[in-house]
């Protein structure tokens, strides 16, 4: 079965697509690297064990930007005029900055909610009708819940969080439209960690706005000191409490929600992506520190713009609806980012 990964290069896309692959999936991997390496499918010969030959059978790798309406065409069109039609879309490729989306929230709007738009317009063509969608716990905002299920307000307090809201809001007008589309709507919680093997992990460009690849880089000494944004949140020690979620459970969640897509037509689900559990910055350098053995420098900064002081999932719903679950610890999540950190110091360079 043919299935297209927009951002497949990409942090999560890149996990996923590799369980993806030793499921037994055929990938065509739609990115613009914009936010990637090509030299992330080199490490997938390593962790699979196969030479280049095996995988470009298996894997078709196509840049280009999911604005690029004329591209997806062709795309499609030569999948479905050689008779292996692409049945089912995994949907990562977007901007995914809060802060910088405060700053050119046009290029948010234009790629997270047009290029969508885009994609969608030609999977009709081509009628392919599921589609798996990265959205993101940032769509509920601020909130007052200990935990956060799936049926409380969406109030997202900033640009990227408004174009997730948005494009969720338009697969669900698009299912209501028609009873053809099926759409698993992945609201991710915080994603760290990296594949056991440390051959693939995330590789962000510039200076990481995510804790983790953050804190890595402060502990191999690429960067001098971690910024901890605030500690007058209302939370145990003011730091922001967010929910990490290894990013193989998150890969896992998205194989058990693409399973569900495919085993029936015209359903819609919006379901957390989150362990349940909440730790603090502080409670992540501690443990970060442990694992290493290495101290941690940082410095209390100001609040970020759009950010909110506690984010934990309720994850029953999933756990109901897929089978699926978190299985991987806090203490895992930063042996894996250790490990990918030290094998890789300059990321995929
Ligand atoms: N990482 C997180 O903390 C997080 C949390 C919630 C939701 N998400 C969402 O999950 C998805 C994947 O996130 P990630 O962490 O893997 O990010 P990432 O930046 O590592 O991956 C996104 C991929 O999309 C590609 N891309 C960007 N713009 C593109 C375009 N116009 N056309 C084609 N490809 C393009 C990038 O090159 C990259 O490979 C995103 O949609 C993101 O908003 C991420």
């Amino acid at each position: 079965m043919k299935l297209l990964v927009t951002g497949g290069a990409g942090f999560i896309g890149s996990h996923t697509s590799l369980l993806l692959l030793e499921e037994g999936y055929d990938l065509v991997i739609y990115d613009s690297f914009h936010n990637s390496s090509k030299k992330v499918f080199k490490r997938f010969e390593k962790i699979l064990g196969c030479d280049e030959t095996y995988l470009t059978k298996r894997i078709k790798v196509i840049e280009g930007d999911i604005r690029d309406r004329n591209l997806l065409e062709e795309v499609f069109n030569y999948y479905s005029s050689s008779g292996d039609s692409i049945t089912a879309v995994l949907h990562f490729a977007g901007l995914k900055s809060v802060s910088e989306s405060v700053i050119k929230p046009i290029d948010y709007w234009d790629v997270n909610l047009l290029g969508t738009k885009n994609l969608i317009e030609v999977m009709a063509k081509y009628e392919c009708y599921k589609l798996v969608f990265s959205s993101s716990a940032t769509v509920y905002g601020s909130t007052s819940s200990s935990k956060i299920t799936e049926d409380h307000n969406i109030n997202p307090q900033n640009p990227y969080g408004h174009t997730k809201a948005a494009v969720e809001d338009f697969l669900t007008d698009l299912y209501n439209s028609n009873d053809k589309w099926s759409f698993a709507i992945l609201r991710y919680f915080n994603p760290v960690g990296a594949h056991s093997s440390g051959q693939i992990g995330e590789d962000p460009f510039g200076v990481p706005n995510n804790l983790f690849p953050f804190i890595s880089q402060v502990a191999i000494g690429r960067l001098e000191k971690l910024l901890v944004f605030g500690n007058d949140w209302p939370t145990t020690d003011g730091t922001g409490i967010r929910d990490y979620i290894h990013v193989i459970d998150l890969a896992q969640g998205h194989i058990s929600a693409l399973e569900k897509l495919l085993e029936n037509n015209n359903q819609i689900v919006k379901l957390n992506l989150g362990s349940g559990k909440g730790h603090s910055v502080l409670d992540v350098i501690k443990t970060f520190s442990k694992v290493t053995g290495v101290d941690i420098p940082y410095e209390i900064s100001n609040r970020r713009s759009g950010d909110t002081g506690q984010n934990v999932a309720d994850p029953s719903l999933s756990k109901k609806t897929l089978g699926w679950e978190t299985k991987r610890t806090l203490f895992e999540m930063c042996r894996d980012s250790w490990n990918w950190q030290t094998k890789n110091p300059n990321g995929y360079n």
